[in-house]
């Protein structure tokens, strides 16, 4: 417990056995009249100075003392804190990739040729030296000036056209040189089969001449091909027209034939 200092002690019993200090005195014997009256009037203090003492209490040591003065947790933050959990799940929602919501032959055509194409041309589109071809910087509009072209070579594959006596894919005036059939290795027909709609590789080419080539998404060929509004690829989703047919549902836009028998390709001039 806390020890009365030593002086105070003493003043204290000196005033129990000696009576009042000498200022006390003074004033008791200036109203003499009320000497039993002040006496006890002068010793109240008196009892008060003892206990006095003891009571106050050390000051707080410092790490106390923060820890008193600390700002406390506000009764809201539970409330917060409960709501964590929800938190965390609108957060792992939000990274889970939203390709599926990508519409039209764009959004198709990113998820067949990740899922059918890149392992031989690539991620990106970046080809394989000395197999299937890249189709960055513009090479699927250098190779095909006009989509059909390729849309048919897509579907038939390089061993139906060395069938057909067809060496070249696509435009024998190529910028950077025509690109001879089976000389890169051999692409495997896609089309007449159920694994692919024609939906399917329009998508797929529209993917290789917009995105991996980077061509400006705009003009003719793509509102008519490739937008999310393409009406061909409407109709070949919808089955009311196909490969077979689409010049003849189509005639008033140009669409040349694609079939299903290798024909040589166009040039850029037609
Ligand atoms: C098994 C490997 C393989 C797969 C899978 C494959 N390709 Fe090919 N592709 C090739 C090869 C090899 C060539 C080159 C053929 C040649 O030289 O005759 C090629 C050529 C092409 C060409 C011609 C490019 C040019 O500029 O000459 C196009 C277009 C094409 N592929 C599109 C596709 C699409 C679209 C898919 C997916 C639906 C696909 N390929 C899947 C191997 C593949």
């Amino acid at each position: 417990m806390t020890e009365i200092p030593e002086h105070l002690l003493k003043r204290s019993q000196a005033r129990r056995a000696g009576g009042d200090a000498p200022a006390e005195a003074g004033a008791a014997a200036a109203t003499p009249a009320t000497t039993t009256a002040a006496t006890p009037a002068v010793a109240a203090p008196k009892a008060e100075v003892v206990p006095a003492g003891p009571p106050a209490a050390p000051p707080d040591i410092p790490v106390v003392a923060a820890y008193k003065a600390r700002k406390k947790i506000p009764v809201w933050a539970m409330a917060t804190l409960s709501i964590l959990p929800v938190w965390m799940f609108m957060y792992l929602r939000a990274l889970t990739p939203v390709t599926a919501e990508a519409t039209g032959p764009l959004g198709l055509g990113a998820e067949i040729y990740a899922g059918n194409c890149s392992g031989c041309h690539g991620a990106g589109g970046a080809g394989v030296a000395g197999g299937a071809y890249a189709f960055t910087e513009n090479s699927s509009m250098l190779t095909f000036p006009h989509i059909e072209d390729q849309l048919r070579w897509v579907a038939l594959g390089t061993t139906a056209y060395i069938d057909a006596g067809i060496t070249i894919a696509g435009d024998p005036n190529r910028e950077g040189g025509a690109h001879i059939a089976g000389s890169n290795g051999i692409m495997p027909a896609r089309g007449g089969n159920a694994e692919y709609t024609d939906a399917d590789i329009l998508g797929a080419v529209c993917e290789e001449r917009y995105v991996l080539g980077g061509a400006p998404e705009e003009g003719e060929e793509f509102e008519l091909w490739c937008s999310p509004e393409s009406p061909i690829f409407e109709a070949l989703e919808a089955g009311t027209a196909t490969f077979e047919n689409l010049h003849e549902v189509f005639a008033d836009s140009g669409v040349i034939a694609i079939g299903s028998v290798p024909v040589a390709g166009t040039t850029a001039e037609g």
